[in-house]
């Protein structure tokens, strides 16, 4: 007996709120499987999700597979004053760099806030493809992101497209992992 093969990816395209909402809970099953969070965090993370979808500057893209199932997520939105990551990205730029390119970063930015690909595809282009597609409509003149400290395809990703250190071993309020925060300037070269 051989085995079915791995879905393959149809298609790449940017959705509207309205559209993502339609499939939230499975794109949201996504981000909880690749993370490899517990099922319950689905539940948890859709009203946060749900609550990025009105903020100024969002943009989500979604990968579909050959059976029409989401096999990919990235989204994001315009960084501002008052919302939790910004302030908390704010904090580390302001004790650890001159406050001049501190203001350089945050002025005018979008925050990659998730990008994830389901493991059955991970290791194909797709994250890329999808990172790529979400920032070409991205708005802002510069592009940050969070991510783990470790040697990750997730890093290897953001380093092929030019993503540079901002803050490293950077520690958020109430997660004791420590964080790099990357960053590039929009728009992404083709
Ligand atoms: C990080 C993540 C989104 C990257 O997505 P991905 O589709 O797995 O990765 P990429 O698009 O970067 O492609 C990666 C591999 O595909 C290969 N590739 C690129 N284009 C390709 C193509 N056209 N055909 C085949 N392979 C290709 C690359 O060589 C690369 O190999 P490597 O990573 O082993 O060096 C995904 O791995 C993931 O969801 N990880 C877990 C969650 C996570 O860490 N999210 C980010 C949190 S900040």
């Amino acid at each position: 007996m051989t085995a079915a093969p791995s879905p393959r990816c149809e298609r790449v395209v940017e959705l509207s709120a309205d559209e993502l909402r339609a499939r939230l809970p499975e794109a949201v099953r996504v981000y909880v499987t690749a993370m490899g969070y517990p099922t319950w965090a689905t539940q948890q993370r859709i009203p946060i999700w749900s609550a990025h979808m009105s903020r100024a500057g969002w943009r989500c893209v979604v990968a579909f597979n050959d059976r029409d199932e989401v096999s990919g997520v990235g989204y994001g939105y315009s960084g501002a004053t008052g919302q939790w990551w910004h302030e908390q990205v704010r904090r580390g730029m302001l004790e650890r760099l001159p406050q001049q390119r501190a203001h350089e970063w945050l002025d005018d930015y979008f925050e990659l806030t998730e990008l994830h690909v389901h493991p059955d595809t991970q290791g194909h282009g797709l994250g890329e493809s999808i990172l790529r597609t979400l920032l070409a409509s991205a708005p802002g003149a510069k592009v940050l992101l969070s991510t783990p400290e470790g040697p990750t395809r997730a890093w290897r990703l953001y380093r092929r497209l030019g993503f540079v250190d901002v803050l490293r071993d950077y520690r958020f309020s109430g997660d004791p992992r420590p964080f790099a925060v990357l960053g590039r300037d929009l728009p992404l070269e083709a």
